[in-house]
């Protein structure tokens, strides 16, 4: 495992491998501090960040390193340096590098060059990062993967495509309702039917009270992401049946978990009475970003390297 650009680089065996180690760090938060003693992580971001960036830069300080944060407008990026020279001369100064960008396509021409891992920190199609939090937090709420419904409502965007594949891997079954039109990306989707095991079953609609139908967990995500600002009001629109309320978590199971990855646009997605609710893991869902990127980073990184 070098790269993580997305979430087809683990196989089952180092996604569990994974969620183990995150769960042993959470309960012993310092038990690898120095594992990345003497390394530099720099985290290149060209669009906001508020758990991904925490999470990291602290994540990497409680293992021992340096963490840089670089937004790209400060670096010579900003001022046409080549995506592919930066990763070069990076790689020569720092052990990982961890970007926030637009296009995948820039990730990967990223990762093409630089001689030290790459690790995906949200892009317009994917946010592996999440997923393996989203993972380790079924995992921990519900005690297995296997067999879990979990239920996304709303947008096929990053966050829908790292969970389709996510769930794949993890043997979980994933049902999608977004409006039509707005359907995840169908080779994503191809690609994660490769992934998953016969017995674990993905469902693609637009109607979200089928979606949810017995669910173990209902997953939405804001409409308009990082980009798409211009779009919002449209989306709003289109969108409206797609919210995350009563009514609709009343279909699934009693003690189904609410999880969005946030940030929420509370009243859009997602209401307020349900993010705030008994049901909702949305902060256990922030935390484990931390100690899921620990276990990475120290898997990439560690001393075992
Ligand atoms: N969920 C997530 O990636 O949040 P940030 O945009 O705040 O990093
Ligand atoms: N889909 C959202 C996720 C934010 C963490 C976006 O890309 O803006």
């Amino acid at each position: 495992m070098k790269n993580i650009l997305t979430l087809e680089e683990l196989n089952k065996d180092e996604l569990f491998e994974l969620l183990a180690k995150a769960i042993s760090l959470k309960k012993e938060p310092h038990s690898e501090e120095g594992s990345l003693y003497g390394k530099s992580v720099a985290l290149i971001f060209k669009k906001s960040s508020t758990r991904t960036r925490v999470s990291f830069e602290a994540g990497v300080y409680e293992l021992g390193g340096n963490p840089i944060y670089l937004h790209a407008t400060d670096l010579q990026l900003g001022r046409g340096e080549t995506t592919k020279d930066t990763a070069h001369v990076l790689s020569r100064y720092v052990s990982a590098i961890v970007v926030r960008t637009y296009a995948h396509s820039d990730l990967e021409e990223m990762a093409s060059v630089a001689e030290v891992p790459v690790i995906n920190a949200l892009t317009d199609d994917h946010h592996p990062c999440q997923a393996l939090a989203d993972m380790m937090t079924i995992l921990e709420k519900k005690d297995r993967l296997q067999g879990i419904k979990i239920a996304y409502v709303g947008d096929g965007n990053n966050v829908c495509h790292s969970l389709i594949i996510a769930s794949a891997l993890a043997g979980a079954d994933i049902s999608i309702a977004t409006p039509i039109g707005y359907e995840p990306n169908k080779e994503i989707v191809k690609t994660a039917m490769k992934l998953k095991s016969d017995d674990s079953k993905t469902f693609i609609t637009d109607d979200p009270l089928k979606a949810v139908s017995d669910a173990d967990v209902i997953y939405t995500d804001v409409w308009a992401s990082m980009g798409q600002e211009e779009e919002h009001q449209k989306r709003i629109k289109i969108f409206k049946p797609y919210q995350v309320n009563k009514e609709l978590i009343s279909k699934a199971k009693d003690d189904a978990l609410i999880m969005h990855c946030l940030p929420a646009h509370r009243g859009e997605e997602i209401t307020s009475e349900i993010i705030d609710s008994t049901q909702s893991v949305v902060w256990d869902q922030a935390e484990n970003r931390l100690h899921t990127q620990k276990a990475l980073l120290w898997t990439l990184l560690g001393e075992r390297q």
